[in-house]
């Protein structure tokens, strides 16, 4: 059968008809809902409407879809959202949170039937149309009512799959971030091609997202928060709109959709407001050790019923409410940047910055990483700079703000000799090293080495220090356990001292593995990088020996860590002999069952160890028999007796230890509902290990 030809359009009329059915039906096309024409007869009009353009090109109407990117439906790129994309009300604290919870009740007549709560990631709105299973349009939200049309992009996005496990027709809305730990990468690569620096992983994630044309990707994530049906999905799928959130979430999870949920902050259904408030504040207390970035709570009533009840106006649904934590990123100005050598041998840039408040501490200082980042980030002195301050770690700069440059900017100066000691520095890894290594500020890594929670050699101090190694009595951290007592009496001036180090010094040879690997000054590990390796090796002998492989095994350790803890053992090789020779302890005594804790009264042969299965985090200064303790030596004895030491409180806390003047934590921690001792009880209960 030949294919029918344009039947001509009888008059003007009926032209403008056609013309409007077309523009309605490309709309809902494009829209990503469902047209009222089918492919055949859309294009059957389109041909018509041209046809009679043709014979009366006098009549053409601006509307007409003939010629146009989606039939004219939109600017080119746009896409219209068939269900608008709304946007959030915001509450700050928990009485705000409390009104807003109230107001919701009204407008119910009741309480909610139950709340969700899920982070909320700070990336940035897309819709993902899938059709018959298969992601065929990504759209970023735009406007709310008209996005971009962003599907250059499908197959790039971790958590958003080209294919779902079941071949149903839905729209999938979440956020696309980037996570912290690809951030330096995204950077890399792209300065690499020739671009500016992305300021912060939001920004890099939408820069990236928008791109099209490169030759590079840069890895995104997506995180699911939202799932609607369209009109074409299989009829025998369940009504999503009569879904609750907490199902919908689920069901995105089984068609294989990364959601909120699968951060590892998880969410929340529940119907009572206090158990929302914990969840809230353990997202605040969480969030700055994730990979992703979270800079809020999202909480909406879980019930369809509810949802519909409560409505939306035209910027939000009333339903749902975004509770926002204090940003950990903020912008300031870049004043300096100074280099020092560390007690390794490794240059630390450090910036100055305007001080800035994050999260209610006042940030000056910031690390500029090392040399390499400076250069990829092209940061410049006087750059606006975006300046991240995650829970105890130290403030880091993420990137300059390009947009904001004034042309005044003065490049940062980069050392061409060592900072400490004048001398040659090793540029050709990532961390620039002075030639001297662990050699050139001997007296920081001897001082670091006696430190109370390291080997504790009390007594001495930075000025003992400087002069045994001006007399050159330690050249490495092994010479102090053969220091003789001339050279003592030498450093201190007194022959009283230096009894009393020597007998120090002998003490501290018998020191656990933990303690004596960390006063080496492994590069890439601390104290409790040092407590995992002796406790997991058990000796030094071991810790030598093992492989890649096996140092990837300890928490923390990823393969570019344990080739360099590898080199870096190579290269201690003499100092652990000599360490050896001296008749230093090298091995770990059984961490969690000593041998007083199977003789201990009311132990009872029981070698569990009391605080197995607990996090436990110490606040406050400690008193009584725990009263010489560091927070470090708190936690050191906290994983000698099984538990795991914590640094900040969460619901998942299980006990704090609260000395004197023990402030926010504790306050936390009742607030939590979780227990809190003092030290005397704490030490009772782990006074085998004591
Ligand atoms: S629900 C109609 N849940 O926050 C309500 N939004 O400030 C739709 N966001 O535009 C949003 N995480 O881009 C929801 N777990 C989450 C979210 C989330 C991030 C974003 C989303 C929204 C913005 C509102």
């Amino acid at each position: 059968m030949p294919s029918p030809s344009p039947v001509l359009l009888p008059d003007r009329s009926a032209y403008l008809l056609a013309v409007e059915e077309a523009r309605n039906a490309a709309a809902a096309y494009y829209g990503g809902g469902d047209s009222p024409l089918d492919d055949a007869t859309f294009d059957r009009l389109v041909s018509d409407i041209a046809a009679y353009e043709q014979q009366h090109p006098d009549h053409l109407s601006a509307d007409s879809p003939t010629g146009k990117v989606a039939a004219g439906a939109l600017t080119e790129g746009m896409v219209v959202h068939a269900t608008p994309m709304l946007s959030l009300g915001n509450v700050y604290d928990a009485e705000e949170l409390a009104g807003w919870a109230k107001s919701l009740g009204k407008r119910l007549g009741a309480s909610p039937r139950g709340l969700h709560a899920s982070p909320k990631m700070d990336g940035l709105a897309i819709a993902a149309h899938y059709r018959d299973g298969k992601l065929v349009r990504l759209v970023t939200r735009g406007t709310g009512t008209t996005g971009d049309d962003v599907s250059h992009a499908i197959g790039t996005i971790d958590g958003l799959p080209a294919e779902l496990s079941t071949p149903v027709s839905v729209e999938v809305r979440g956020e696309v971030v980037l996570l912290q730990s690809r951030f330096e990468e995204a950077n890399r690569i792209r300065t690499t091609h020739g671009g500016a620096p992305f300021s912060s992983p939001r920004n890099a994630a939408s820069g990236s997202l928008r791109a099209t044309g490169r030759d590079y990707v840069i890895p995104l994530s997506f995180y699911g928060y939202g799932l609607l049906s369209t009109t074409d999905d299989r009829p025998d799928r369940p009504i999503r709109e009569a879904m609750t959130h907490t199902d919908l979430m689920k069901e995105l999870g089984s068609l294989g959709i990364q959601t909120a949920g699968d951060t590892p902050v998880g969410t929340l259904t529940s119907p009572l407001l206090k158990d929302v408030q914990a969840y809230v504040e353990k997202v605040a207390d969480q969030r700055s050790a994730l990979d992703v970035g979270i800079d809020g709570v999202v909480i909406k009533a879980d019930h369809p019923g509810d949802q519909a009840a409560a409505g939306s106006n035209s910027r939000a649904p009333l339903w749902a409410i975004a509770y926002k934590l204090p940003s950990l990123e903020v912008t300031s100005t870049l004043t300096a940047a100074t280099w020092t050598t560390g007690r390794t041998g490794n240059l630390a840039p450090r910036g100055e910055v305007l001080p800035v408040d994050i999260e209610g501490v006042s940030v000056q200082f910031a690390t500029l990483h090392n040399p390499s980042m400076i250069t990829k980030l092209g940061l410049r002195i006087g750059d606006r700079v975006v300046v991240r301050r995650a829970g105890d770690v130290i403030p880091q700069i993420l990137g300059p703000v390009v947009s904001a440059r004034t042309g005044e900017e003065k490049p940062i100066e980069l050392p061409t000799l060592c900072p400490n000691c004048a001398g040659e520095i090793d540029t050709s890894q990532e961390r620039w090293r002075c030639l001297k290594g662990r050699g050139c500020n001997l007296p920081a890594s001897i001082t670091y080495a006696v430190q109370r929670d390291v080997l504790h050699i009390e007594g001495i101090g930075p000025k003992i220090v400087a002069r045994l190694v001006e007399q050159e009595a330690v050249q490495d951290v092994a010479d102090l356990f053969t220091l003789t007592r001339g050279q003592l009496i030498e450093a201190t001036g007194s022959e009283k001292t230096a009894a009393k180090l020597l007998e120090r010094i002998e003490t501290a040879k018998q020191q656990p593995l933990s303690r004596v690997f960390c006063a080496l000054g492994v590069r890439g590990t601390g104290r409790s990088m040092s407590r995992r390796l002796a406790a997991h090796f058990g000796s030094m002998a071991a810790i030598q020996a093992a492989s890649a492989a096996e140092l990837c095994q300890v928490e923390g350790i990823g393969a570019e860590k344990s080739a360099l803890v590898i080199g870096e053992l190579a290269e201690l090789e003499p100092v652990i002999a000599k360490l050896g020779a001296a008749g230093v302890n090298l091995t770990e005594p059984d961490r969690n069952i000593p041998a007083a804790a199977a003789v201990a009264p009311g132990s009872a042969g029981d070698t569990t160890p009391p605080l197995a299965g607990l996090t436990v985090v110490a606040t406050g200064a400690m008193t009584g028999r725990l009263e010489t303790l560091s927070r470090s030596g708190m936690n050191e004895l906290i994983e000698r007796a099984g538990g795991r030491a914590g640094s900040s409180v969460s619901k998942s806390t299980s006990l704090v230890v609260a000395g004197e003047k023990a402030g926010s934590k504790k306050a936390k921690a009742e607030a939590l509902g979780v227990s809190v001792i003092g030290p005397d009880k704490f030490a009772e209960m782990i006074s085998a290990y004591l």
